[in-house]
């Protein structure tokens, strides 16, 4: 659910009318719905409720100040994968003993930041993580808390590029495996362990894959029991999916109540690491059209965001909904178009063979743009990035300034 919706045929964002933001601030612009943030967070909070938990956003879905601002006064825990977001948090005035550090490949530098920061643990994901952790906690006088991040080695079921829990994907430790890497780290000085995470992939829509991922995770908790190592938490992943379209997602209630039972008796904190379910539908991206072209065969609408301002459609054939801001009456004939961008690719796209009745200059909305939008927009052909606006009610901030040509060549040296 968001708080997107029409009234008198005009496209609202909570209170505050779309068409007059995009005149005040222009367009391509992202706009995002607070409550809907809020909302989101409080779904998994609740969901949760009576496990001890812990839910850790993740950062990289919509990593603007504003957004991490809102969700660190809900108590937010983060899931990060580099420095970077790491500033972000606590910039935004997030906790560092809330934050969890996955990611494929951490360097040093990163590593000792978060270790000075203070940061709750490390998602550890392969052995020579492990070990260049030990010697930079141990360089630092400190030890640093780890979960191995386990590969259960099961099918998301979802697009094969946001699949992660599959044996032939980089991420993660062989569950087989991560035993004896367990066994090697109890006798790390510069390690303490914590527990253990998984992470299969985004945009599930079933729940048996978090089912089927839990139970190996589980059973490899009994093991290392057996062996003296207990676990103080399990990080269940994120990845459930949401709706673009016309897709069935899983409530964080309906997951939630799958996974509850398999805690039964377990004395562990649970996290989990939800992005674009608390993100994707708190967001639009609005765009103008800028002309129209092509005939009976084919219709172009070209409009002013592209590939760079919203990759999604092109780089996994995404469907994003899209719908005029403005619902025209009468005299409007309903035609066949591809959406397009200005940008010098065929691959710039944000919709195929959509039925809409527009014309020149109108507001265009692509749905549920709050994740993986602005955070995987790029400057490719030097475009500025899109301007990003948080509603509250019927209050508006503009809470990133749309970038200008100054901007895009900072840091840029002519020779002498
Ligand atoms: N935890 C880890 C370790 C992850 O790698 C990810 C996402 C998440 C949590 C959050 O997953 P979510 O709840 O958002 O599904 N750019 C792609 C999605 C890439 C997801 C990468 N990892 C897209 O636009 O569909």
């Amino acid at each position: 659910m968001d708080y997107f919706e029409f009234r008198n045929g005009e496209m609202y964002a909570e209170d505050v009318s779309v068409l007059r933001l995009a005149e005040r601030h222009g367009t391509p612009l992202y706009v995002y719905s607070r409550a809907t943030l809020e909302r989101h967070f409080r779904a998994f909070d609740d969901a949760l409720a009576g496990l001890e938990h812990m839910v850790c956003y993740a950062v990289k879905a919509n990593s603007n100040l504003a957004v991490l601002q809102t969700l660190a006064r809900l108590g937010a825990g983060f899931d990060i994968v580099s420095g970077g977001e790491l500033q972000r948090v606590l910039k935004a005035g997030g906790r560092a003993d809330r934050v969890v550090f996955s990611g494929v490949g951490k360097s040093e530098d990163e590593i000792r930041f978060a270790l000075e920061s203070g940061i709750y643990c490390f998602n550890v994901e392969s052995e020579y993580e492990l070990e260049l952790i030990d010697v930079t906690a141990r360089l630092m006088g400190k030890r640093a808390s780890i979960a191995l991040r386990v590969n259960p080695d099961v099918d998301a079921k979802t697009h094969p590029y946001i699949s992660t829990g599959l044996k032939n994907n980089k991420f993660g430790v062989d569950i087989a495996t991560a035993e004896q890497l367990y066994l090697r780290a109890a006798r790390m000085s510069g390690i303490e362990i914590l527990g253990i995470a998984s992470h299969i992939g985004s945009q599930l829509l079933e729940v048996s894959p978090f089912l089927d991922a839990l139970d190996r995770v589980l059973a490899l908790v009994r093991r290392l029991a057996d062996a003296g190592i207990t676990m103080r938490h399990i990080d269940v992943g994120g990845g459930l999916g949401v709706r673009y379209h016309d897709e069935k997602p899983i409530a964080p209630a309906d997951w939630a109540a799958a996974i509850k039972p398999k805690f039964e008796g377990l004395p562990v904190r649970v996290l989990t690491e939800p992005g674009r379910a608390i993100a994707g539908n708190a967001g639009i991206l609005v765009t103008r059209v800028l002309g129209i072209k092509g005939g009976e065969d084919k219709r172009f609408a070209i409009v002013d965001a592209a590939m760079n301002d919203l990759i999604r459609p092109t780089l996994y054939q995404a469907w994003m909904d899209i719908v005029p801001v403005v619902q025209q009456g009468e005299g409007r004939e309903t035609q066949t178009y591809d959406i397009v961008g200005p940008i010098c690719e065929t691959g710039d796209w944000i919709g195929k063979d959509r039925a809409l009745a527009i014309a020149t200059d109108d507001l265009l909305a692509v749905r549920t743009a709050g994740a993986y939008g602005f955070t995987m927009a790029s400057n490719y052909n030097s475009r500025p990035r899109a301007a990003e606006v948080m509603v509250d009610g019927d209050a508006e901030t503009l809470i990133r300034a749309r970038e200008t040509f100054d901007d895009l060549v900072r840091g840029e040296t002519l020779l002498p």
